[in-house]
């Protein structure tokens, strides 16, 4: 797959498709991650003399109202001050105004183009690929670099539409996150995956995937009370995913010496902070509680499978771990992996968050900037945005 580093960038038009897709409220953008992780190959194109053109979503627009909400404006002063130049912004997304500040952008300038999405209240061109809009965007540039690794699993205008258009590659950003997520391709044992988040149909594809590869996988969060209802235990109040219990029985039949339950949780009467609570054997929760974190000897447990293990991956928080109490779990077992000698790989939106969170983002191998794009790649599945590029001439 061609990278940016293939191509001569010297005095042409980049069009770069980033992951912008960040947190904003009242305007103020809450975490940059995904900002800071797009600078490298939009300094590279700087460097190389390239006039840059950068494309990203923000949200997903259906109304007037979300139009509002999801201007990419904020991003904008962001990147300014990260990347220490002016970034000109076009509020249009397409047509004459869009095109005149591409004709004026110079050598090593930089343009932001408002909100690809915005594209969606007229009859959903950049959701559904639409071809006129994929080559107008593409007649803005010479090159084309996709550096968006959280939009992968999308076929989008803005993405599939234009590298089917132009010549393309990916950026530094997604090399990155390929060379962290292909280990797992090949993984050095013991493999152990941890996985937590509230529902089973959300991990699925993700499980029936990695069990076949993985040595052991430790379920925790929400949806662990599924598997537990599908042994027989009463769950109380706790998650079900009802629709799914069908699955959870015959994944626990054909892999049990595979998947760990937790044997204890911290209960309460409700989710919320200052509410008792306390720790209860599994076959002990009342009809009135519910679990929202892993117990100690469960933490212990996952500690026991996580000793030895040389490839970790991790998907989804073991608890509530928005709300204080419940965070104990996952914030443990982040700091017990982040002292092994082993790739720790932490995918997907949540345990992602969490991890930044809890100060655990720089400890871990590799915390991928996808949530949806990576529990797909997890799934096993080809991205499209990346497919196209690789099936370049
Ligand atoms: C994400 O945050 O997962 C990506 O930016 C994709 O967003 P989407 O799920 O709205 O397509």
């Amino acid at each position: 797959m061609k990278t940016v580093r293939d191509f001569e960038l010297n005095g042409k038009k980049v069009i770069i498709r980033c992951d912008f897709n960040v947190p904003i409220k009242d305007g103020k953008i809450l975490d940059d991650t995904r900002i800071k992780a797009s600078l490298k190959t939009i300094r590279y194109c700087l460097d190389h003399h390239a006039k840059v053109i950068l494309l990203s979503h923000l949200g997903r627009i259906k109304t007037e109202e979300d139009r509002s909400k999801n201007t990419l404006l904020p991003v904008k002063d962001r990147l300014e001050v990260l990347l220490g130049q002016p970034v000109f912004f076009s509020p249009e997304t397409r047509g004459a105004s869009l095109e005149q500040l591409v004709q004026n952008l110079k050598e090593q300038e930089v343009l932001l183009v408002e909100n690809t999405r915005y594209e969606d209240l007229d009859g959903k061109k950049e959701s559904s690929n639409d071809a006129s809009l994929a080559s107008s965007w593409a007649s803005l540039g010479d090159i084309f670099i996709n550096d968006a690794f959280g939009t992968a699993h999308r076929a989008h205008a803005s993405n599939v539409g234009i590298a089917s258009l132009l010549p393309s590659g990916i950026g530094f950003l997604i090399e990155e996150e390929l060379k962290a997520l292909s280990m797992l391709d090949d993984p050095k044992h013991p493999y152990v995956v941890i996985m937590g988040g509230a529902k089973v149909q959300d991990k699925i594809g993700v499980i029936e995937n990695l069990i076949t590869k993985a040595d052991k996988i430790l379920l925790g969060g929400g949806m662990a009370f599924t598997f537990l209802k599908a042994q027989g235990y009463q769950i109380g109040t706790s998650l079900l995913d009802e629709e799914n219990l069908t699955f959870c029985s015959e994944i626990l039949k054909d892999y049990s010496d595979k998947i760990i339950l937790p044997q204890d949780v911290k209960v309460s009467l409700a989710p919320q902070e200052d509410a008792s609570y306390h720790i209860a054997q599994i076959k002990e929760i009342k009809n009135d509680e519910m679990g929202l974190d892993i117990g100690p000897e469960t933490i212990q447990e996952f500690k026991n499978n996580l000793k030895d293990a040389k490839t970790i991956v991790w998907n989804g928080p073991l608890g509530y771990y928005e709300l204080a109490p419940y965070r104990e779990g996952t914030k443990e077992l982040l700091d017990y992996i982040s002292k092994l000698d082993a790739n720790t790989i932490l995918g997907g939106g949540d345990i992602v968050a969490a991890a930044t969170e809890l100060g655990y983002k720089d400890k871990v191998t590799h915390c991928s900037t996808g949530g949806g794009a990576t529990l797909e790649y997890l799934e096993g599945k080809d991205l499209p945005g990346l497919k196209v590029i690789r099936e370049q001439p």
